[in-house]
């Protein structure tokens, strides 16, 4: 069974190692990897490949950065053209990128069945757009790994037979379990000058917080404010860096002493930094749940989640942009007020070993 495994950017490259690895141990199986290349510096996707031991790529279509519409479009034409030279029994996608619908929808117009790994989730937020793409990705797979109930609660109510959709559990937390041992022996604290509880870490990117002055200014008053209690450590995505300087926001960043930019950091370093972090601000969708599994309290810089298991279970709080109740959870945290988490079902290191058993038993 030739098998196209999809990776285009930063959160897919965890999401796809375990599979590809887990694929590797089945003669049955020719697992074939493409990247995309949605992201491509180094910092976001090679450094990546060389923390989790990803193979290198077997084909990549090196789309690179373009508005939605450019950058999905040139993902269809340039695999549109791979599948059909390879000629593969399955393509498996992973999340809810660009490269993910990109991919999808070229081979089930070719009737190649897709496998949608990390289906079903829903912030039923149609302007973010991860959500059309979750959606649109769904609606076409034959396949729906869910790694949450709710995942499936969803596909139900839109119809999916139930048949298609599989509880197997999370392949981002296989890649944290495997890894964390590994991410433990790295040395960034040191490196940073950081003792561990005595910072907190923070990621911003999304299009609906960097892209709009205002929203990003009343999330920095609050960071302004939480970092004359502790320093915050703030990898900057490219996206966000750019806005920054557009909003002509530099000198006041540079001037928040305990505020400290860096560059993107791999997988490894940044896993040490999240385990120790006494605190976490994200508008991430993983890092969601990866504080969930290290028990590290979570304020999301968001109105919604996708993954809703993280609050109901996990350490996540949905805090949203406004700058008083970014303080206030904070401070909250700091005080010593911090949830306890119970491990969602399946987030056992076993999710990739359920998918791949499930693809060859239905292969036969
Ligand atoms: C994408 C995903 C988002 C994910 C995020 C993780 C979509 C719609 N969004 O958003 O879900 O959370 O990746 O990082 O697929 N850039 C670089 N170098 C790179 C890649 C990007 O400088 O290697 C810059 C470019 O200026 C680009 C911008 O970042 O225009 C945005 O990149 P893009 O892939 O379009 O979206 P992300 O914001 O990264």
């Amino acid at each position: 069974m030739k098998i196209l495994n999809v990776a285009g950017a930063r959160p897919n490259f965890m999401k796809i190692a375990p599979l590809i690895k887990e694929m590797q141990k089945h003669p049955e199986i020719q697992p074939v990897l493409i990247h995309t290349g949605q992201h491509y510096d180094d910092k976001m996707s090679k450094f990546f490949f060389s923390d989790l031991q990803i193979p290198q790529p077997d084909i990549d279509l090196e789309v690179g950065s373009a508005s939605h519409a450019v950058q999905t479009a040139k993902i269809m034409m340039a695999f549109e053209e791979v599948l059909l030279k390879e000629q593969p029994d399955l393509v498996v996608v992973v999340g809810d990128v660009n490269s993910t619908i990109g991919c999808a929808l070229p081979a089930v117009k070719l009737n190649i069945p897709v496998a949608h790994v990390e289906a079903g989730l829903r912030s039923f937020d149609r302007s973010m757009p991860e959500e059309i793409n979750r959606v649109l990705t769904d609606a076409i797979s034959e396949y729906l790994f869910v790694t949450e109930p709710s995942g499936k609660e969803n596909l139900l109510r839109e119809g999916v037979p139930q048949d298609k959709i599989y509880f197997v559990g999370n392949v981002m937390i296989d890649t944290l379990l495997a890894n964390k041992a590994k991410a433990d022996q790295s040395l960034v604290l040191q490196t940073l000058n950081l003792r561990p509880q005595e910072y907190a870490l923070l990621t911003l990117h999304r299009p609906s917080n960097v892209d709009v002055r205002e929203i990003f200014l009343s999330i920095l008053e609050a960071l302004e404010e939480i970092q004359t209690h502790l320093p915050i450590i703030f990898p900057v995505h490219p996206r966000t860096r750019k806005r920054i300087a557009e909003f002509g926001l530099t000198a006041r960043v540079d001037s928040m002493r305990n505020f400290r930019l860096t560059e993107p950091f791999g997988y490894l370093d940044f896993l040490k930094l999240m385990a120790e972090a006494k605190l976490m601000l994200t508008d991430s969708g993983g890092i969601q749940e990866e504080t969930t599994i290290l028990q590290i309290p979570c304020i999301t810089l968001r109105e919604n989640t996708e993954r809703p298991i993280t609050v109901q279970q996990g350490t996540n709080v949905i805090v949203g942009t406004n700058t008083e109740r970014i303080i206030q959870e904070s401070h909250n945290i700091l005080n010593g007020k911090s949830l306890s988490a119970k491990m969602p079902d399946l987030w056992d290191g076993k999710a990739a070993e359920r998918i791949v058993k499930i693809l060859i038993e239905k292969s036969l």
